[in-house]
């Protein structure tokens, strides 16, 4: 049986799901509890907005779920984020140890790289008065560090790529984001989309080919590509090039715009918390004037700051799970085969029994006290908690630092940011929009003047 939850139509669900997940979350939370039965687009099912219950889900075996479809249309049918169940196990014991903290060290210098060349462009704005969208920035930035880390010194045109990824995230209107109903050549947002992803299979295409053509020596490079056309399965078989399309696709796209937009909402908390800005500069001029990266990826407050941001602007709202077989939750209620379960993140990272003040940026909370996997969740959970945690992190704590430590930047109003769908993720409406005042002078040069 499933618990009670609203009854108005599955449409209406999903579209209050889609379109503000936050205040959807508040309103069934308060009316039903932790757990909710829902009926979307997607299917019938419950959503799960308990840290404990979310345990449950985590902790399930693998095989208990499939993902939803919704998915597979966006990033390909053999995508690591679209495949279920042995193939899925498969795909991340191929992919797991790539992205392990410690592998990850191996690109945090061209991170630094790329951030570094994108700051630069700050320059020629500083002082005017004009304002900016940080997310430009910052998606500028992270797009970059993707590219440079999956195809390396490759001869992967650069321009092409970040065009042809620009296209995609732009052709991805939020309507598609509710289910596969739309996704038919009738719907013009949907046929946009598609051309978008020929054109990316085109570039991919002549990548791949041309990197095979170069030998078994330029196959195995340091970067993702070359990962994926070594990487072996247990039975001796490479991955074959749609596969690689797919799993390119998914960790340029799931790699980058999360990303910039968690950058960019923790520069906004930042400027909005003085106090904390100050802590944090101090924690990073105490490593001199040339910090190494990976120095600043170990900075407890810094790391408190970027957790403290993914917990009070969760990126993905939501984790959604299609059920194989039955599910029991909670000792009690039983999701059926094929029925839906959607742990909601935004209402665990937001839950007052778990972060006290949870609407309060308190990055202390983070050095105070240590909280479970289930409650500090903006990762997922499970076997398919993201692969990419110890890249975001890195990446995240490389950029807030240099953006931090070198320039001085103000908010361009005083309005608080809300934060909509952009796609599947969510994001600032507005894009913190700030000035750029100038370079900043660490504390010795400023006494020294
Ligand atoms: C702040 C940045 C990021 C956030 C908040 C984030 C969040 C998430 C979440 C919530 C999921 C779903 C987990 C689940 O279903 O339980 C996910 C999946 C995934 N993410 Fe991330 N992500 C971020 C950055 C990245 C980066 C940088 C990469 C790659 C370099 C990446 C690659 C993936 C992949 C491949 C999956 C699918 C995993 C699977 O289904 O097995 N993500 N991410």
């Amino acid at each position: 049986m499933l618990p009670p939850g609203p009854r108005a139509p599955a449409l209406w669900q999903t579209y209050r799901f889609v379109t503000s997940p936050a205040s959807f979350t508040r309103a069934i939370h308060r009316r039903y509890g932790d757990v909710v039965g829902l009926n979307t687009l997607v299917g019938k099912g419950v959503a799960v907005l308990e840290a404990g219950l979310a345990r449950e889900v985590f902790a399930a075996p693998p095989e208990t779920f499939a993902t939803v479809p919704v998915l597979e249309s966006i990033f390909g049918p053999n995508a690591v984020i679209s495949v279920s169940g042995e193939p899925h196990r498969k795909l991340r014991k191929l992919l797991n140890p790539r992205f392990h903290g410690a592998q990850v060290k191996g690109f945090l210098s061209a991170m630094q790289r790329a951030v570094r060349t994108h700051l630069e462009g700050l320059g020629r704005v500083a002082g005017r008065g004009d304002s900016l969208a940080l997310t430009d920035v910052t998606q500028a930035m992270a797009l970059d560090v993707i590219i440079e880390t999956v195809f390396g010194a490759g001869e992967v045109d650069r321009d092409a790529a970040r065009a042809a990824l620009r296209e995609i995230i732009h052709a991805f209107s939020p309507v598609l984001a509710g289910g596969g109903t739309l996704h038919k050549a009738w719907f013009p947002p949907w046929r946009r989309f598609v051309r978008a992803q020929d054109a990316f299979d085109r570039l991919i295409g002549d990548v791949v080919s041309a990197r095979r053509a170069r030998g078994p020596r330029a196959v195995e490079g340091e970067d993702v590509l070359g990962v994926l056309l070594s990487a072996r399965y247990d039975d001796g078989a490479p991955m074959s090039d749609v596969e690689i399309r797919d799993q390119l696709l998914t960790l340029l796209l799931a790699g980058h715009e999360t990303s910039a937009t968690a950058m960019a909402w923790c520069i906004y908390h930042l400027l909005r918390h003085p106090v904390a800005l100050e802590r944090l500069r101090s924690e990073i001029d105490a490593l001199g004037d040339a910090p190494a990266p990976d120095a600043l990826t170990k900075l407890r407050y810094l790391d408190a700051v970027v957790s403290e941001t993914l917990r009070i602007e969760p990126i993905v709202t939501d984790v959604l799970r299609l059920c194989r077989e039955p599910f029991t939750l909670g000792g009690r209620w039983t999701v059926p085969k094929g029925g839906l379960v959607a742990v909601l993140l935004v209402a665990i990272l937001r839950d007052p029994r778990v972060f006290d003040e949870p609407g309060e940026f308190k990055p202390e909370r983070f050095l105070e006290k240590k909280f479970s996997a289930s409650e500090f969740l903006p990762f997922g959970g499970g076997a398919r908690r993201c692969l990419g945690v110890a890249f975001a992190e890195a990446e995240l704590a490389i950029a807030v630092a240099e953006i931090v430590s070198r320039w001085e930047l103000e908010l361009a109003s005083e309005a608080p940011e809300r934060s909509v769908r952009r796609n599947l993720t969510m994001g600032p409406k507005g894009g913190v929009r700030v000035r750029v005042r100038g370079r900043r002078r660490r504390e010795p040069e400023r006494r020294a003047s």
